[in-house]
């Protein structure tokens, strides 16, 4: 007998006399009938049971959420729905799951419930389609970029620099905290700590990344980031994935067609290998769009969402042609804005960037050329001296999805930039290196790995993507 998973035997042609497989039951419907999966696939495998040949103590076991162990003949199915299943001549329950206590019970569970059962919310199948997305998705994005002649570069995950300059890290010490050893004006000493100095979880891998950028040319990193900002949001995580590229020789407008074409097709992957699990989210999203009153429901399906997004260009518009759309726009004028657009110069909130993107555009919009004093330091200065070569694409129903930039080449620029905010130039000597040594021009982006997901799943909780989330208040599991 051959062990198979529940993938291989829906997609068997033939029939076979002898087969095993082992699962998780669904359901068992009228003592004859298990609904059995794996994981393999969204799919179950449907697993007939000659009950009147069948121990009554152990038929009890077969309840939803137990391991099983079958034995039998694969056969075409007599029944609807599928067109396979297995005639079962032998069972073992591995492992029971009992009902009175199996928290996954076959009934709509509610996101929350199950974000706090985390730890068995894949054995739903809402859950167990966006972790398998997931999956491919991240092998679609490493595919990628070694299919385009990047390297994969493993970017560290404690550093000394704040990249983004932003102040929300978490810090790395093993300094006693009740205790710490003090200079002497009383401010702590890092320097008697682990690393000889202060130390954080990365919130971007990209200043590292510049500098393979300059030596291997065409890099990326794809790992975990750090943020403790105190946003409780739907679309923030303290601690999310990020991928990014960083290119020698790339300006500004080759970033952005990097960045569209490098989406198009990690969304084109997920398509073409990803079908049955889309379907299943698709239908979930549709069931769901039907409690909604009719001005709320979406125009597209989640499918046809992608091949949009796959067959249409990305709309580039600048900081400054963005900013009078906003001015003008009706939400702006009938004062409907929390934070209402007057003056260029304004970081754009959310609510505006979803106007850009949902009201006004309709497609995923490339915002460029913002103000200096809303960016990162590292970002290169336009010739105007009041706008930097900063790239932010908008995604509907998700906002920001890429942050990126051409980065700034000139040594003396840049130092002035640094003592303008005050980073003192020890802390990134070799950051400076790279624009004293073989400068040039270069360019690269982030792209929020859990915001892809939600947008190819159409979840709508950045919790739900992520196996453990980890959010300000809750890091169980
Ligand atoms: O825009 P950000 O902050 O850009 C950077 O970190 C640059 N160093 C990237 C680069 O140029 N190499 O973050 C990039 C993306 C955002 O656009 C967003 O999708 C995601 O990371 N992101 C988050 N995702 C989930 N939770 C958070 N708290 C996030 N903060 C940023
Ligand atoms: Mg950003």
């Amino acid at each position: 007998m051959q062990l198979y998973s529940v993938l291989e035997l829906l997609h068997q042609d033939n029939k076979l006399p002898e087969v095993e497989i082992k699962g998780w039951v669904r359901t068992f419907r009228a003592n004859r009938f298990i609904a059995l999966n794996d994981g393999s696939t969204i799919n179950n495998i449907q697993c007939v049971v000659d009950f009147e040949n069948t121990d009554e103590t152990l038929l009890k076991r077969i309840t939803t959420g137990a391991a099983i162990h079958i034995k039998g003949e694969l056969v075409e199915s007599q029944g609807k729905g599928q067109n396979v299943e297995i005639i079962v001549s032998s069972l073992d329950v591995l492992g029971d799951a009992h009902p009175d206590e199996y928290p996954i019970q076959p009934k709509k569970h509610s996101f929350e419930f199950l974000r706090e059962n985390a730890h068995l919310r894949t054995r739903t199948s809402t859950f167990s389609a966006v972790m398998r997305l997931r999956s491919n998705l991240s092998f679609a994005i490493h595919k990628y970029f070694n299919d385009n002649g990047f390297y994969y570069m493993h970017t560290p995950i404690i550093t000394g620099s704040d990249a983004e300059g932003a102040g929300e890290m978490f810090r790395v010490s093993k300094l006693d905290a009740k205790n710490p050893p003090l200079t002497e004006n009383g401010a702590i000493d890092y320097s008697k700590d682990f690393f000889g100095k202060e130390t954080n979880l990365t919130v971007s891998g990209q200043l590292e990344a510049e500098t393979y950028a300059m030596s291997l040319g065409k890099v990326y990193t794809f790992g975990p980031t750090f943020r403790a900002e105190n946003s409780n949001t739907s679309r923030h995580l303290s601690e999310f994935w990020m991928i990014e590229p960083e290119v020698a020789f790339m300006d500004l407008p080759g970033n952005m067609d990097l960045a569209e074409d490098f989406m198009k097709y990690v969304l084109t992957y997920v398509l073409e290998h990803n079908r049955e699990d889309l379907d299943f989210l698709e239908q979930r999203l549709l069931n769901e769009e039907k409690t909604k009153p009719q001005a709320e429901r979406n125009d597209m399906s989640l499918i046809e969402k992608l091949n949009f997004v796959i067959e249409n260009n990305f709309m580039r518009v600048s900081y400054t042609e963005a900013i009078d759309i906003l001015r003008n726009s009706k939400p702006n004028k009938k004062k409907k804005f929390k934070y209402p657009i007057e003056e260029w110069g304004v970081d754009l909130q959310s609510e505006h960037e979803r106007f850009l993107v949902e009201k006004h555009f309709k497609c995923p919009v490339i915002l460029f050329d913002y103000p200096a004093n809303i960016k990162a330091f590292y970002m290169r200065l336009n010739d105007d001296g009041k706008t930097v070569r900063a790239m932010d694409i908008l995604f509907p129903g998700i906002g920001e999805m890429v942050g990126g930039s051409q980065r700034e080449e000139r040594l003396e620029v840049l130092k002035e930039k640094m003592a303008a905010l005050n980073i003192p130039e020890e802390e990134l000597w070799w950051y400076l290196d790279l624009r004293k040594y073989g400068t040039a021009v270069h360019s690269g982006f982030g792209l929020g790995f859990e915001r892809l997901v939600m947008f190819v799943t159409g979840m709508s909780n950045i919790r739900d993507v992520i196996p453990f989330p980890r959010t300000p208040q809750n890091a169980e599991f």
